[in-house]
């Protein structure tokens, strides 16, 4: 890989069952760029389940396995070649966790006391009587940041695509990266984040922005349950949309509507303005819904088949992780010899 080449790189937490808002917001713009980047040559993309960090706030061993399981097949399903992209689980490389750990020895504790999220919950705690500020918080969570430093550095990404919560986390790779490369040796390359200001953030069933935690989300291929028809569950979520009581006859404003939001991230611009046009003339919330339903049972159908034969197929999962993990493998390895021998770690001698 040449030097100007981009590298694109980036991990989804297993927590959770992907939404409607992660796949409008992460998933469909995630795989676009990557493939249009390899179709290109202008760069290659790693993607990869980042259970270890899934493992910091959530300890429930079954909701972290069922969960990878269901992110890998969806985003699978939806399109992620993995011939084309880097596709791997972090916890299948254990050069990841040991980099992180050198890492930790050049980071300073000062820079992990400014993280927003460690920061956040400390004030939390301060606002609470006779409670210790660091109650509930664990180590993992301290350094959470100087994982994500090594998930990045390890495959030295240029670029890495992150919602704004993260962009503290990649300045922080940059700072741990240049700290290194100044302490021992230049190996690691200072990554970008990259945020982009297109992509919508979807609006949930109440209005606000569609979160796990407002649980106020449209499911994207059910929750996991086998038992529970996916595209009912769909067409029963966008039925709960939070509406108006304006009556079916009277004309709507299009942008004061759930319903017309989500539907911007689905439509093409004709589209949209067709549906504005039957909302000025007036337009029966049961009827925009039932538009909204099509609209994106239309887009997601075919990767809902796939993803459901995925689900019931958990070898053509793992054998497709398996293979990420080799590719990865190889690099990490690599970079680790490199940066184990760049702190004094290596043999002491050639043994034949
Ligand atoms: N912390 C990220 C999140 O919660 C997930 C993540 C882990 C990540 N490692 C990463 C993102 C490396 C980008 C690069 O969204």
């Amino acid at each position: 890989m040449s030097e100007t080449k981009r590298r694109i790189l980036t991990g989804i937490t297993t927590t959770g069952i992907p939404h409607l808002g992660n796949y409008v917001g992460s998933i469909r713009p995630a795989i676009a760029s990557a493939t249009t980047a390899f179709e290109n040559h202008e760069g290659d993309a790693f993607f990869f389940l980042a259970d270890y960090h899934g493992i910091i706030k959530c300890f429930d061993p079954d909701e972290i396995h069922r969960s990878t399981r269901a992110i890998a097949a969806t985003w699978i399903a939806c399109g992620l070649d993995p011939e084309k992209v880097t596709f791997y689980r972090q916890s299948d490389i254990p050069e990841i966790p040991e980099l992180a750990w050198v890492l930790n020895c050049s980071c300073a504790k000062g820079l992990m006391n400014r993280a927003h999220a460690y920061k956040a919950a400390v004030d939390i705690n301060l606002s609470k009587e006779d409670t210790d500020p660091d109650y509930g918080i664990s180590m993992g969570l301290f350094g959470y940041p100087v994982l994500m430093a090594a998930d990045i550095l390890m495959f030295n990404a240029t670029h890495v695509p992150v919602g704004k919560d993260q962009i503290q986390h990649i300045e922080m790779a940059r700072d741990i990266a240049g700290t290194f490369n100044f302490k021992y040796k230049p190996l690691f390359t200072e990554p970008l984040a990259v945020v982009d200001e297109n992509t919508p953030l979807l609006t949930g069933l109440d209005g606000r922005k569609m979160s796990k935690s407002y649980g106020n989300t449209i499911p994207l291929f059910g929750d996991g349950n086998p038992q529970v028809d996916p595209e009912k569950a769909l067409k029963k979520a966008v039925m709960q949309i939070v509406t108006n009581s304006q009556p079916p006859e009277e004309p709507k404003d299009p942008n004061d509507c759930t319903i017309f939001e989500i539907y911007k991230a689905f439509a093409t611009p004709e589209e949209i303005e067709v549906l504005a046009a039957h909302y000025r003339r007036g337009i029966g919330w049961g009827e925009a819904k039932e538009i909204l339903f099509n609209k994106i049972n239309d887009e997601i159908a075919p990767y809902r088949a796939r993803y459901l034969e995925l689900m019931s197929n958990p070898k053509e999962l793992e054998e497709i992780l398996q293979m990420g993990a080799a590719k990865a493998r190889r690099q990490a390895q690599k970079q680790l010899d490199k940066t184990r021998r760049a702190i004094g770690i290596k043999p002491l001698a050639k043994l034949k």
